[in-house]
């Protein structure tokens, strides 16, 4: 959603101004170009170097503003713009932007944009509740620019107040609503496994399968990103954690299910993106196994089957990695484990299945109808998936 949209970050001379860091270091990361407008007041209280290295671009100050060159940037700055944020916002460019006021680099761009601008005002709470600040603001809505509240909590007076700037993860997601992201799924709960679990043989060996989790993580991150409330169940991944998301990290096949259970009490959806063990070993070693024998036979049983035990009236979607008659399989998968839909993947090609960045699936309904989606990054497989989802909660 974020990836190679240029993001105006209007930073104003608040205290708040250091969170605009992790602002800037967040949408950067999310493959955004941040282009960040100080005002001087910002500059005393986080520095254009720090923004420069964060987004490896030049940052906009006020102290080039008698710069013609500069000036004519802003125009540019503008029409490039696919969203103009301003977080922190103080009280006076606020009142700078409702009346039009164009003396600096950050009130010319907002001028002279036709993207949405997006206020995160953050200030003191008598500042923010004044009726001149209040007007202003309404004045701004009325002209469709779009608010994100401050929050209550500890200003930097020491007191209580509402004030406060959301965190980056709230911004975010507003900068993204505003780009059109879908929130289709704003209210649901939505509980995914990802990774594969782990069922020990003794305290340094494992019997565990190649998952790297990338394509649960996808459909997390996606469901967040489209408004549900999410809770991934995590077994054995090195992927960096997702913001905003409820983890719960397991290991076996047996602390996914309780896991699962757990989670699943409220939800609409549960989506088995991980590979489960089929089998573990009976019983774990205490000690390491010594090595002797020839041969040595161990005993292996099922795992708990977790989408077919769990109970519960929420959606199913099971995953199912095959190798060979993938529709046929998948569709007795989807018969015998009672799905809503499964996802078949082939795990033969090196290009979708274990460890790719892309997956090639097909969706298969319970009335048998399939979708085959060509080859897609799992972020817009796991977009495709939850439109499925979507209208199966509904
Ligand atoms: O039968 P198979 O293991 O291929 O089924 C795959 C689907 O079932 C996946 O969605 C997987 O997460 C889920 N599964 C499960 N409990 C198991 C094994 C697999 O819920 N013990």
């Amino acid at each position: 959603m974020l990836k190679n949209k240029t993001i105006v970050l209007g930073i104003t001379g608040g205290i708040a101004a250091y969170k605009a860091v992790d602002l800037a270091s967040k949408l950067t990361q999310a493959g955004a170009r941040v282009e960040v407008v100080m005002t001087e007041a910002a500059t005393n209280f986080v520095t254009p170097l720090t923004l420069r290295n964060i987004t490896h671009r030049q940052v906009v100050t006020d102290m080039f503003e008698s710069n013609s060159e500069w000036s004519e940037e802003h125009i540019a700055l503008a029409e490039a713009a696919a969203a103009v944020i301003i977080a922190p916002a103080t009280a006076n460019t606020i009142a700078r932007l409702a009346t039009g006021i164009a003396d600096n680099m950050l009130g010319t761009v907002v001028l002279a944009t036709k993207s949405p601008v997006i206020i995160a005002p953050a200030m003191n709470d008598v500042m923010y509740a004044n009726t001149v600040t209040q007007k202003n603001i309404a004045k701004l809505k009325s002209r469709g620019f779009t608010f994100i509240e401050p929050e209550h909590g500890r200003l930097a007076s020491g007191k209580m107040g509402k004030g406060r700037l959301p965190d980056t993860a709230t911004i975010i997601k507003a900068i993204e609503k505003a780009l059109g992201q879908k929130q289709d799924l704003t209210g649901k709960r939505i509980v995914v496994t990802a990774g594969g679990t782990r069922e020990p043989i003794d305290p340094v060996r494992h019997i565990g399968n190649r998952s790297s989790g990338k394509m649960g993580y996808a459909l997390a991150e996606a469901a967040r990103d489209r408004g549900a409330k999410v809770t991934l169940v995590s077994a054995n991944v090195t992927l960096e954690e997702p913001s905003g998301i409820e983890i719960i990290k397991v290991k076996t096949a047996a602390e996914m299910k309780r896991s699962v259970s757990g989670a699943v009490k409220k939800a609409d959806a549960l989506i088995m993106a991980a590979a489960v063990a089929d089998y573990q070993p009976e019983a774990m070693a205490k000690a390491k196994i010594k090595k002797g024998k020839q041969d040595m036979t161990l005993k292996l049983v099922k795992t708990p089957d977790i989408l077919g035990e769990v109970k519960g009236k929420f959606l199913r979607v099971g995953f199912a990695a095959e190798s060979e008659n993938i529709i046929s399989n998948a569709k007795k998968k989807l018969t015998e484990k009672k799905l809503d839909l499964i996802v078949a993947n082939d795990i033969t090609k090196s290009d979708s299945g274990f460890d790719a960045d892309t997956n090639r699936v097909v969706i298969i309904d319970k009335k048998g109808k399939a979708e085959k989606l060509p080859l897609l990054s799992k972020r817009e497989a796991a977009e495709r998936i939850l439109d499925m989802v979507k209208g199966l909660i509904n």
